[in-house]
């Protein structure tokens, strides 16, 4: 046991000498930020408290922190992975090509864009639209838990699969999802394809159809419970 504590202390030794304060200044900065925004109590003041996170890369790179849209007690929070190019610019998601496709494909169940609540994994841009790494992912998306803890939504439509296996901490395929009514935290929750990919694949938009229809069926037997 004794070894171990040594070890550990030459490490932070060896860290500090390094680094010098920064590290220990980070990690005192960064656990604060987490204690303070678990103790947002509306989406507005959870924004106020995180716009400004650097805990990953993403926020050296970024030109504006996409929180999310729509209204705050949406009952169906639809989840993408993480701002394009147009989403970084503006500070809104889903608002390039993609994002006029889900806005159209909301549309088709009965669901205007400010009716629900739209927001992303991760909230600032991944550079050259890449996929967010794990460590972005897992800095970012106690951010989503809070956000959908404060909403508090009968349904989530993840877009995606990035979405769904951020979301559920899994490695899964899409096929695996779609089709499939999962829970997230006890919430209801559907995946379908992301809209980028029915851009590039549009033989793909039918079974994107299948699944909104069984998502919208689902929300209205819910609704009338
Ligand atoms: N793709 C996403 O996943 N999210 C956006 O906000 C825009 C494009």
């Amino acid at each position: 046991m004794s070894e171990l504590k040594n070890k550990i202390i030459q490490a932070l030794i060896d860290q500090k000498n390094i680094f010098g304060d920064e590290l220990l200044e980070n990690i005192t900065r960064k656990t604060k930020m987490e204690k303070s925004f678990q103790d947002a109590k509306s989406l507005d003041e959870l924004n106020k408290m995180i716009c400004n996170c650097t805990n990953c890369v993403l926020g050296d790179t970024r030109t504006k922190f996409v929180f999310g849209t729509g209204n705050p007690e949406a009952e169906v929070v639809v989840i993408g992975e993480g701002p394009g190019s147009e989403e970084d610019q503006q500070g809104v998601p889903f608002v390039g090509r993609a994002g006029q496709l889900l806005t159209d494909i909301l549309k088709a169940i009965k669901f205007e864009r400010d009716e629900v609540y739209i927001c992303n994994i991760v909230k600032c841009r991944p550079p050259g639209n890449r996929n967010p790494l794990p460590d972005e992912v897992s800095e970012c998306i106690p951010y989503l838990h809070k956000q959908i803890e404060l909403i508090k939504p009968k349904m989530i439509l993840c877009v995606g699969l990035v979405a769904a296996n951020s979301l559920f901490n899994k490695k899964e395929s899409l096929a695996n999802y779609r089709g499939n009514v999962l829970e997230f935290r006890g919430i209801k929750t559907m995946v379908t394809y992301h809209p980028a990919a029915l851009l590039r694949n549009p033989n793909w938009k039918r079974g994107c159809w299948e699944d909104v229809k069984k998502f919208r069926s689902l929300f209205d037997e819910l609704k009338s419970n």
